[in-house]
Order: structure tokens, then sequence, then C-alpha cells
């Protein structure tokens, strides 16, 4: 027997795990997997909202044929291309010959060149609407939220608004399907490192989205992302989280980065943390960048107010790692953070030098004195650290 659940009247929840991949967009780290959201819509007319992988093309047609018998769908509804939602879409065609696809123009101009041939397209424009019978859908653009095909589409009747990527995470659903089924620390964590290493950057984007439903007054009872939870007790539960980081709001906190071969410049790093626990940060992570995926650091950066970057000078420059992170971040266009660097050059330096352009080009405000010790720290470096920790505490 195959589980299906219904979200809301007529509406149910036809996604699949992906426990087996390893890294995400071939990127990112799934330990905790990731969950590819489609859903259908049984009425008069059927609709299936979105696909999944196409390694997990099976799972999700038998989910479908489960719920529907022998109905043909009518409209497949593309939200977003990215291939861990439209990977199905020849499935869908093919299992359903006479199926219409729906999605904007850019969505069909992506089509083409991914899939090539695919036939029977209907294009929407924005606020465009389809009538399943019991069901009407509308439809908003919400372009570059993070593809510029990127849209939503709106339940009128049962108020479910299927919002592609915003407001999904990583971390597959492992029974609970809904908000109030699981541990939302859990997934949280894995929503914010979701939105910052893939939706961040284009945060205005997604302020004009939300600006987008609030103007158009849309009364929202459950949200359906494509990855993650279903958010029917506390919808604006994420729509909160997702307007914070949009703006780049933080946290009380401080985030530790170090890149150290022998452990020298690890050690000022673990000296600038005491220092600001006796100022009373409680926040405190610190990372090895050679051992952290960048991933889970740019999360929590995303998250805390301070970032202390530390790097031993490496071949004349910065040490690889720090190099892969400092580049994320400036990728991410991440704003309004105080930064304080240190490090450590035995003979040509490089390490430090490349922080400090790094924050001179972001525009960040530095705190505190620029460290670099000579090979180890001395009395003097550390007293250099607590400055740094001091006015990172103010
Ligand atoms: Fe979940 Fe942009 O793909």
């Amino acid at each position: 027997m195959i589980n299906t659940v219904a979200i809301s009247e007529g509406i149910h929840y036809v996604g699949v795990n992906d426990r087996e991949t390893h890294l995400f967009e071939n990127l990112w780290p799934l330990d905790k997997g990731v969950s590819y959201n489609a859903y259908l819509i049984n009425d008069e007319k059927v609709a299936i909202i979105d696909t999944v992988k196409s390694t997990k093309m099976d799972a999700f047609i038998e989910k479908v044929g489960s719920i529907i018998g022998d109905k043909k769908v009518d409209y497949l509804i593309i939200n977003h291309m990215e291939p861990d939602h439209s990977g199905a879409i020849k499935a869908v065609k093919e299992r359903y010959p006479e199926v219409t696809i729906v999605g904007n123009k850019k969505t069909f101009d992506l089509i083409e060149s991914f899939y090539g041939g695919v036939r029977n397209l209907h294009i929407i424009n924005d606020g465009d609407e389809l009538d399943l019978g019991k069901h009407q859908l509308k439809f908003y653009l919400t372009p570059m939220v993070h593809w510029p095909e990127t849209m939503m589409t709106y339940e009128v009747n049962e108020k479910v608004l299927f919002s592609a990527d915003a407001f999904g995470g990583f971390g597959t659903l492992d029974g609970g399907i809904f908000d109030d089924e699981v541990n939302l620390e859990f997934y949280t964590d894995e929503i914010r490192r979701y939105y910052s290493n893939i939706v961040g950057k284009y945060g205005m984007m997604v302020q004009k989205a939300l600006n987008k439903l609030t103007d158009a007054g849309i009364d929202l009872k459950v949200i359906a992302p494509g990855h993650g939870p279903v958010w029917r007790n506390n919808p604006s539960c994420i729509l909160d989280y997702y307007d914070r980081w949009s703006k780049a709001e933080t946290e009380e906190g401080v985030v530790i980065v170090y890149g150290s071969m022998y452990g020298n410049t690890q050690k000022m790093a673990d000296f600038i943390a005491r220092n600001l626990s006796e100022k009373g940060i409680k926040n405190i992570r610190i990372y090895d960048s050679s051992k952290t995926h960048p991933s889970y650091i740019i999360s929590d950066i995303w998250r805390f107010k301070g970032l202390i970057l530390g790097s031993c000078a490496y071949n004349t420059g910065l040490f690889p790692s720090m190099e892969t992170l400092i580049h994320k971040i400036q990728n991410s266009q991440l704003k309004n953070r105080y930064v304080g660097i240190f490090g450590t050059a035995s003979w040509s330096g490089g390490g430090v030098s490349t922080l400090q352009k790094f924050i001179e080009d972001i525009k960040w405000q530095q705190v505190g004195p620029t460290i670099e010790a000579n090979s180890s720290p001395k009395d003097k470096d550390f007293k250099g650290c607590e400055v740094i920790a001091w006015e990172m505490a103010e």
C-alpha cells in the first residue's frame, strides 16, 4: 500500500524522499537527505503541481496513479524548472500523453533547452487563473527566487500556496509532512542552510515576491513548498524567517572560522572565543574551514551578527579552504555584518592581507585591530585578539 497524504480537501502530497544523493546540485551535502515535494489536485480536472528528480520518477508516478486510478491528468503545472523538480516531466508526458503543461514564457524556454520536443503547452501570465472544478488556481510570477522562470501557484478556495523552492529546505520528511508533525528545530536549521546557500543571493527578489503576495492580499492557510515540511499550522513562522533572512537581519552571536595547518591560528581562535564568552556572548560557533563544509558555516554566518576570520598564510596567499569560504560569502552578497581578522605568517604572508582586502571589498565593518602573528601567537598577538573580542562583544 502506498502512503499518500491529503494536505487539504482534494489536494494531495505526492512528493518523494531522496536519501541516496550525497550532494544537492552536486555541491551541498545531503547528510539528512532532501524531499522533492509535488502535489496533486484531484478535481473535475486533475492537476499535478511540479514533479521530482528523474531518479525518483517511478515512485512519484506510482503515487499519482494510486490517487486518481484510471483518470487522466489534465494539467502539469511547472513552478520551477530546476531538474530536482522538473526531472519527471517526460515521465508524466509518457504516462499521461494528453497532459497540458502550464508555465510562463521563461518556463517553456527552459523546457525546450533542457528536455526538447515537449508539446502541448499553455503559457500563463502573471495573475492568470485556471479552473479545475471546485479548485481555482491563480499564478504569481516570482522571478529569480532563485531562477528566472520561478513562479508560485495559489489555490483560491483551500488557500494553499505552492511556492516552489521558496520556504523549503533540506532534510527528508520522515513520516511527518506538516509543520505540526515534525521537530521544527531540526528543519529550521536545514531550511536556513538551503536559503543561505541557494536562495539568499536573491534577497531583494525574495522581498519583491513577499511584497507581491502581501499586495495581492492573499490569505495563506497552507504553504506547500518544493522541499521540506508543509506549513499548515503556522505559515507565518516561515514567512517571518524569510522576511528576516532576506533583509539580512541577525541574531546576537559570533561565528569564528579559521584555516590552520599546525594549530597556531586555531589557538588564536580559541583565545578569542573565550574572551567573547567572558564578555557575555552565548552563541559562539568555531569552525575549522578544512573540516566543516562551507554550507554549514554560511548558514551560521547568515544567522549571527559577528564573524571573525582567521588564516595562516599558504603559498603566499590565503589558506585554500578559507579561500573557498570567502569566495562563497562574496558571492552571496550578504550585508550588515561586523568582522574581525587574525592569522599567522612564517615567511611570506598573504593570508591575513587577503582577508584584509576581502573585508575592504565587501564593505563590512571591521572590529579590533588586524592581528598577524609570526609563526605562533605571542603575548602581544593574544592582546590584539583580546581587543577583537572586546570590540565584537560591544
Ligand atoms: Fe529545488 Fe531550485 O531547485
